[in-house]
């Protein structure tokens, strides 16, 4: 799937899903993919084609001088890929204040944070594609995920919102969701191996997903093989249904 001289940028892409997805998205030929992220440690080893940028995406200040950088740089970002997100599960009565406010500040607020500074400058160029991670648990539930499922339902909101904003003007900004099964990265490890396998075993297809399948989804949205697709939500679950 051709991304031959787009501009990418995704957030989240030290490590992880993020990371895969920026490889992805490069080998399919983007120009530049900046790899956005609070830790830095992952750069060292990023591929060429690949830059390492420390931007955390609480931070509006710290988007804002990026964009500005990549828009006199390069004149124009064509696709962005909220991933950043974090999780701080328990059940709802034990879920404290820092708990909720640190989920929804990255997995929420952050995709917000980006989008209202890159979204008016893909609006000004007449086009551009945005994905935001979701999660089955947005669109599911999943016990023990409260803060969790409410932040990525947020961002299948948001995405169908922008996808209606964005589309004003002549402009085709398309913005949508991929909302992933359990998928096998870092972020998995603290779930409970029984929890997995429950998992799994409700999984028509019998296993977790691998990061390169979702990267593959994102990839297909990103390019222009999606031209027609914009407020969708797409699965990648192995026909998971909770
Ligand atoms: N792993 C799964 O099972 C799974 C399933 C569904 C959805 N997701 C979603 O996919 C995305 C990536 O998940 P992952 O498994 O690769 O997680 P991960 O923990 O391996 O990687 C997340 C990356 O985001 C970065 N990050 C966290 N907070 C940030 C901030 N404030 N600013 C910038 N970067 C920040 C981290 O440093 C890390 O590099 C997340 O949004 C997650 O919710 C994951």
């Amino acid at each position: 799937m051709e991304l031959q001289g787009k501009v990418c940028v995704v957030t989240g892409g030290a490590r992880g899903i993020g990371r895969t997805i920026a490889q992805h998205l490069s080998s399919g030929g983007a120009e530049i993919v900046y790899a956005l992220d609070r830790e830095t440690a992952g750069f060292a080893d990023l591929p060429a084609g690949i830059q390492g940028v420390e931007v955390d995406v609480t931070a509006p200040d710290q988007i804002e001088s990026f964009v500005e950088s990549v828009i006199a740089d390069k004149g124009r970002i064509d696709v962005l890929v909220n991933n950043a997100g974090i999780t701080r599960d328990g059940l709802v009565h034990k879920i404290s204040d820092d708990d909720w406010d640190s989920v929804m500040a990255v997995n929420l607020k952050g995709a917000f944070n980006m989008v209202r500074v890159v979204g008016p400058k893909m609006m000004e160029h007449g086009s551009g594609s945005i994905i935001n991670i979701s999660s089955v648990v947005g669109l599911d539930g999943n016990i023990g995920q409260t803060n969790y499922a409410a932040s990525k339902a947020g961002v299948v909101a948001m995405a169908q919102t922008w996808a209606k904003e964005f589309s004003r003007k002549g402009a085709a900004v398309r913005v949508n969701a991929v909302a992933p099964g359990f998928v096998n990265t870092e972020m998995i490890q603290s779930v409970p191996e029984k929890v997995i396998q429950g998992i799994t075993a409700k999984t028509p297809l019998g296993r977790l997903a691998e990061p390169e399948e979702v990267a593959n989804t994102v990839q297909f949205l990103a390019s222009d093989a999606a031209s027609f697709i914009t407020g969708q939500v797409i699965r990648v679950d192995g026909g998971l249904v909770v």
